[in-house]
């Protein structure tokens, strides 16, 4: 199979080469056209598919949608959040924003209950959402099994036009589970172009690398797909922030992410416990610099916690020439994330009610 495992371990290492072997564009060309977004400036989102048609629409102020799915693992964490900051530039733009939460997917692949599958996605996902600025009100949001007879029926009839070498060359030995799940995704990422939600329409889905295998499939069933008309749904690519300790980033590793319920205390704790680039003896940091690409601590900052690019470039500069020490900007991580979880537990406390009314008035 083909490299990326859409259900597997994602630690993706050398970006460009998947780029160039999936035929992925590089976002820097059109990186001018996207509203200013430290993500989208950084390289942080690097690479997409079609995103033109998407741009095109938005610059002559005409429809187009978003859409993208959660995966309840477990604790929202900071790994999670750029996906939500990508929502909310979407959200802001303009967009018709659509958001799928795979409990079907997590059902057959993941062993996990229908009930505790609704009731991450409720808890942890959804509130965290609403108190990072999601505005319910505007989102077609719903859960798989919920997601209605049309939605159902096409993801099943999707089935015939993909061919056996196909499926195994993207996705190996895919069992009924997976299968099931994938077909449930193209439903997904065509949903906001059924008729019920207004028809065709140029649509972006941002997601992480590891998801690249339903877009391209999804891509191949619009342009075979004859019951009815689809734009072929555009994607954007977005970089996994690291684990605090190095290495792969994942809900059931607590001290590789910063959680947004994790207390400031705790939060403080996993920074101080982070891996650096610094050298151990302060002379010898002093006179090499920090190595900053192995350094986890920037990593955080540059994803999360500097909007500011001077500021960042600073920190940058002062860090690798070795005149800032891995504790001091420890320091100034630690500093950003209380400020950053002290307004979010506010906030998260006056989403609860939010979120509580919405599960009540759409019946979720
Ligand atoms: N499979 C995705 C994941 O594991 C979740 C998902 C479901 C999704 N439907 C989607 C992502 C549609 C993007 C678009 O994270």
């Amino acid at each position: 199979m083909d490299e990326i495992d859409p259900w597997g371990d994602v630690e993706i290492g050398d970006y460009n080469e998947k780029m160039e072997r999936f035929g992925i564009d590089p976002v820097e060309e059109i990186a001018d056209r996207f509203p200013d977004n430290k993500l989208v400036r950084r390289g942080i989102v690097f690479g997409h598919r079609g995103m033109d048609t998407v741009l095109d629409r938005y610059e002559n102020g005409e429809e187009f949608a978003m859409m993208t799915g959660i995966m309840p693992s477990g604790v929202f964490h900071l790994g999670h959040k750029s996906v939500v900051d990508q929502i909310l530039m979407y959200q802001e733009m303009g967009a018709q924003v659509t958001i799928s939460a795979a409990d079907v997917e997590a059902y057959t692949t993941r062993e996990m209950s229908l009930e505790e599958a609704r009731r991450l996605v409720i808890e942890e996902y959804l509130t965290n959402y609403v108190a990072l600025g999601i505005d319910l009100e505007q989102t077609d949001f719903y859960f798989q099994t919920d997601g209605g007879n049309d939605y159902h029926r096409r993801s099943k009839l999707f089935a015939r036009y993909l061919t056996q070498n196909e499926v195994d060359a993207t996705y190996g030995g895919a069992g009924p589970g997976k299968i099931v799940s994938a077909l449930t995704q193209y439903a997904d990422i065509l949903r906001p172009q059924f008729p019920e939600n207004g028809g065709p329409k140029p649509t972006v889905v941002p997601i992480g690398i590891d998801q690249d295998p339903h877009i391209r499939m999804t891509r191949d069933v619009v342009s075979r797909y004859r019951e009815r008309e689809f734009h072929k749904p555009a994607s954007t690519y977005h970089k996994f922030m690291r684990g605090l300790q190095g290495g792969k980033m994942s809900s059931s590793k607590e001290k590789s992410y910063i959680a947004l319920t994790d207390s400031v205390e705790d939060a403080k704790a996993k920074i101080d416990a982070a891996k650096t680039g610094g050298y151990q003896s302060l002379d010898e940091h002093r006179e090499k610099g920090a190595e900053i690409a192995e350094d986890m601590v920037f990593e955080l900052l540059a994803f999360h916690l500097i909007d500011d690019d001077d500021e960042l470039e600073r920190i940058r500069r002062e860090y690798t020439a070795g005149e800032m020490t891995s504790g001091e900007i420890k320091q100034i991580a630690k500093d950003e994330i209380e400020s950053f979880l002290r307004e979010h537990h506010q906030r998260r406390e006056e989403a609860e009610p939010v979120v509580e009314q919405y599960v009540a008035e759409h019946d979720l």
